[in-house]
């Protein structure tokens, strides 16, 4: 028998390959030194917490000991995340907030009700993706409207705590920013029919990068600090309307990073020294790296900003 056709071969060839698989998609990793800096007295918002990346990210940080304010759309969920939390960490500082991003009324009554805590990092996690043709409660594309808009009302009717206590701001974008080439500022409104659901996340997504550089650009200077990053491909709830997802499942083990290492870069966001690592910077595998051309046009983000301000103005 030669050596190509035996069995033995093949077992070690296959164990190798998935080994390297998983080893490869795992990315880049948050120091043990950053994990374990004492975050005793800061207080961090964490939208989308209930699942995925968001749940990892705010048991992470109630573990250093920060006051931890889960922020989502189901209550259940969010104060079954809660409790979750307290177990698992010993914590009794987290709580949960009602946070709906697609409804901007529910947006304004979540930033009333933490307006009286310093505010040191909020984290703009929560996202939806590749879903049908829809609108928020206001009107808007859905994916636009939940991903970006609400984050960007969120952050404004917070931006004098945020300012005030030199905050971080972290957006969790996506490598998805690349499935949008042109950005189109005329179809915010109703279902957006004309682009398909993908291009829609893309959109979204990209909207995300704009904003973190306008944000920086507008703020950098009261001392605010903001970051985008891409998690890597995370197997999370929200994939559930992407079409490859139930495939996936099986391959997901090998190639999909799990919700803890896809939580990595977020982290690394929140911890990281900001006189290493540029401040608006977009990040993945926890370091800088370059979107696309699109995401580092400063007349883009001017525009969106505007458009977006314009939009939100309708609803003060
Ligand atoms: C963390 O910091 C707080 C307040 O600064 C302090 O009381 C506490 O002992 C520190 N905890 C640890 C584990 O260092
Ligand atoms: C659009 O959103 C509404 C409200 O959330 C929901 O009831 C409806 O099923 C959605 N439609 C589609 C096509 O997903
Ligand atoms: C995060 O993204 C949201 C929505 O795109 C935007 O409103 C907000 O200003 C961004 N924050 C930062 C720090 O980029
Ligand atoms: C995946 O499978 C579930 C049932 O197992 C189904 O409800 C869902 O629509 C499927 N999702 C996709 C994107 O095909």
């Amino acid at each position: 028998m030669s050596l190509l056709t035996n069995p033995l071969t093949i077992v070690v060839v296959v164990v190798g390959i998935i080994l390297f698989l998983r080893k490869w998609k795992q990315g880049g990793k948050v120091s043990s030194e950053l994990l374990s800096r004492n975050l005793s007295g800061k207080t961090v918002i964490v939208t989308g917490s209930n699942t995925g990346i968001g749940f990892e990210t705010a048991q992470q940080l109630a573990k250093q000991k920060a006051t931890v304010i889960v922020a989502c759309r189901d209550e259940r969920k969010g104060r079954d995340a809660v409790s979750r939390i307290k177990q698992s960490t010993g914590s009794n500082q987290v709580s949960f907030s009602k946070l709906d991003l697609g409804d901007l009324s529910s947006v304004k009554a979540f930033a009333k009700s933490v307006e009286k805590e310093d505010i040191n990092y909020l984290i703009n996690n929560a996202g939806i993706m590749m879903c049908p043709h829809n609108t928020t409660k206001d009107g808007l594309e859905i994916q636009l409207g939940t991903n970006h808009i609400g984050h960007m009302y969120l952050t404004q009717l917070l931006i004098d705590n945020l300012k005030k206590n030199k905050a971080r701001i972290v957006n969790v974008s996506s490598l998805g920013h690349q499935f949008c080439n042109t950005f189109d500022f005329d179809n915010i409104q109703g279902p957006c029919k004309m682009h398909n659901p993908y291009y829609l996340y893309g959109r979204s997504k990209l909207a995300n990068i704009l904003f973190t550089n306008e944000l920086q650009r507008r703020y950098g200077a009261d001392g605010i600090v903001s970051y985008s990053l891409h998690p890597g491909n995370v197997a999370t709830e929200l994939a559930r309307h992407f079409t490859l997802y139930n495939i996936s499942g099986y391959l997901s083990y090998f190639v999909l990073k799990t919700p803890w290492e896809g939580c990595q870069t977020t982290l690394f966001a929140c911890l990281c020294d900001a006189t290493k690592i540029r401040p608006g910077a977009y990040l993945s595998d926890c370091a800088e790296k370059t979107p696309t051309e699109n995401a580092r046009n400063e007349k883009l983000g001017k525009q969106l900003w505007e458009v977006t301000e314009k939009e939100l103005s309708k609803f003060k």
